[in-house]
């Protein structure tokens, strides 16, 4: 796994001067950097229609971008172009290894790891994201210019690349091999490849209140909560038959308001909402099931392995009864399990005993043999 070494400052001051407050280089962050993956194996993955891949080029002058999967590269030329896949750490070991760097920021935080494969002169333009992003730089070099936040006026460079103004440059740097450029939301960027890189993107991103709330409206309807009707016994006569007066805003806010009151629900919604990946995860269901007995038997020879991408955590409000989220679906193993709970959630690598508490439930046992078999966790051999 590559490890992380921050040369100039600590975590902590990473944390209070530098996370979503203004971009930094990290110099050699990651020593003696080797490629987690290779063009081939990324232009491979990007022929298969379960991966998210783009290729941004210029043609003419003008910006291109088209979608995978792809069929064939051909049409390229040598210079000028970028492969772009998204979330490669659901379906490359390899690269899930780069997200462990970066465990000092919670999972439920954590997008995914995009790579990019691009040739001198490719880059996808200027543009602003709407999440942090570390940018590892792998094979090659890349110049990356990154202006101030501010009022940049973005537009449509291409219907699906979304580009914004020339900007002045705060930053202005060449990244080698092991840097990494941290760029925070808002900030808007641009990088260019000067010889033929691999660069890897670590991107976590906050949800909006737009998408919790439409989460949460989802998560009440299925679980068939929150139906109890408004209820006014002892309304006064009304005078005003149009008005939605302050008493009856205030019942209706008082509805909505018992939902987000309601600890356990906004603990099971919160764990089961993001816990849910947004792109598909490479399970591979094992050809010959397990049992529990062969389930704990092989545990004793060796570690449980998370697949790249599976979302697992628990939430304070619930863990104190051993509940976690695992891929959207809330499972309850009771408070003796609880430090089996917190060490599937908190750990990329399993041993037995980490899971100790949980072994001695039956139904801990029976759901982790079923996730093993469905290939949510796989055994390293
Ligand atoms: C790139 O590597 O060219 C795109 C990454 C980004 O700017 O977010
Ligand atoms: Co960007």
């Amino acid at each position: 796994m590559p490890s992380l070494t921050l040369a100039e400052f600590s975590l902590d001051h990473f944390m209070a001067h530098y996370w979503q407050q203004k971009p930094v280089v990290i110099r050699q962050g990651f020593k003696a950097f080797e490629d987690l993956i290779t063009p081939e194996e990324l232009a491979g993955l990007a022929c298969e229609d379960t991966v998210d891949s783009r290729l941004v080029y210029q043609k003419d002058g003008k910006w291109q971008a088209e979608t995978g999967p792809f069929e064939s590269y051909d049409h390229l030329g040598t210079t000028g172009w970028s492969l772009i896949v998204q979330a490669v750490n659901h379906w490359s070991p390899a690269v899930a290894t780069l997200v462990e760097p970066f465990a000092f920021i919670p999972k439920w935080r954590l997008d995914d790891v995009m790579v990019v494969y691009s040739r001198p002169q490719g880059g996808v333009g200027p543009h602003i994201d709407l999440y942090d992003v570390f940018i590892c730089q792998g094979s090659g070099r890349r110049r990356w210019r990154v202006g101030d936040r501010g009022a940049h006026r973005q537009f449509a460079a291409h219907a699906a690349l979304l580009h914004v103004d020339p900007f002045e440059a705060i930053l202005d740097v060449e990244l080698l091999p092991g840097d990494i450029l941290y760029i925070p939301p808002g900030f808007p960027h641009d990088g260019v490849t000067l010889e033929t890189a691999l660069s890897y993107s670590v991107g976590f991103r906050g949800k909006s209140a737009c998408d919790l709330l439409s989460g949460l409206a989802d998560y009440v309807i299925d679980q068939e909560q929150g139906s109890a009707l408004l209820s006014d016994p002892g309304r006064p006569v009304s005078h005003h038959p149009g008005q939605i007066n302050a008493s009856d805003f205030g019942l209706i806010r008082a509805q909505l308001q018992s939902l987000l009151d309601n600890d356990t629900l906004v603990a099971d919604f919160a764990g089961s909402f993001l816990s849910k990946t947004k792109c598909a995860l490479d399970l591979q269901p094992l050809e010959e099931p397990m049992d529990a007995a062969e389930l704990l038997d092989t545990l004793q020879q060796q570690p449980l392995v998370r697949t790249g991408g599976l979302r697992c955590f628990y939430v304070d409000a619930t863990a104190a009864d051993g509940v976690c989220y695992v891929d959207g679906e809330r499972q309850a193993f009771g408070a003796a399990a609880r430090a089996a709970v917190t060490a599937l959630c908190d750990q990329e690598q399993l041993s037995h005993s980490q899971l100790r508490s949980g072994l001695k439930n039956p139904e801990f046992v029976a759901a982790l043999t079923a996730w093993v078999n469905a290939g949510y966790w796989y055994f390293l051999d």
